[in-house]
């Protein structure tokens, strides 16, 4: 992987697309949640467009994770900045971020789909880690714009392409 002055167009896109489409699964969750609840129980679950937002959405989070580590492998990312802790800090952040990016709609499928009740606890825990995870993302951008003012935030605003 080279180091970049920045991320190109098409990987400040799909980073952003990504946070919007992950916001919308935990703002409209309750849909998801309480049709699990019924299909649980053995009820018939009408379509809902709200439900089916969640699974699709949450499959493109995984597609474009994909996308997006197909980039890094082709073209690279601008390197780290920051103390080496901090740069630890990042590099297991921005990992934990990418293996839920996949994780989350794997278990989501398997207890939608496949009715695998273990899968929907595992899903329901790692909510809560990715949620703990893109707070500690966030403090860092602030800290890295903010504090350190290397123009980090810059760095996934304009396009180096
Ligand atoms: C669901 C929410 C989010 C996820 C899953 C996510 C994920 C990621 C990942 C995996 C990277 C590393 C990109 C790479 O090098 O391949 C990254 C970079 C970055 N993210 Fe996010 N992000 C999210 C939300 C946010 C938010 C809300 C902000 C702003 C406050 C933000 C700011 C940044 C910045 C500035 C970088 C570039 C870091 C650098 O250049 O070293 N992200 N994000
Ligand atoms: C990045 C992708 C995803 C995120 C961030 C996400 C997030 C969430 C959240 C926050 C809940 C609410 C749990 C609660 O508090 O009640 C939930 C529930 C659920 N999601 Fe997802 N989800 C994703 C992808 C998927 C996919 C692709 C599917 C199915 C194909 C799916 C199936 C479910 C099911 C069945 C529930 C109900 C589980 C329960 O209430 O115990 N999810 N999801």
């Amino acid at each position: 992987m080279k180091p970049l002055a920045g991320y190109s167009r098409t990987q400040i896109v799909l980073h952003w697309a990504a946070f919007a489409l992950v916001a919308q699964q935990y703002l409209f969750k309750d849909a998801i949640s309480a049709a699990w609840e019924r299909t649980s129980e053995g009820a018939e679950v009408a379509f809902d467009p709200i439900v089916f937002a969640h699974v699709a959405g949450g499959a493109l989070v995984l597609v474009l994770a994909l996308w997006r580590l197909l980039l890094r492998a082709r073209r690279g990312v601008p390197s780290q900045t920051g103390s080496t802790s901090q740069q630890v800090l990042a590099r297991v952040t921005h990992l934990g971020l990418y293996a839920l990016m996949f994780l989350m709609p794997i278990s989501g499928s398997f207890a939608w789909f496949g009715g695998v009740e273990v899968a929907a606890l595992g899903h329901n825990v790692m909510k809560v880690i990715l949620l703990v995870l893109v707070a500690l993302h966030i403090a860092g951008a602030l800290y890295h714009q903010f504090i350190l003012r290397d123009g980090i935030l810059t760095r996934m605003r304009r396009p180096q392409d």
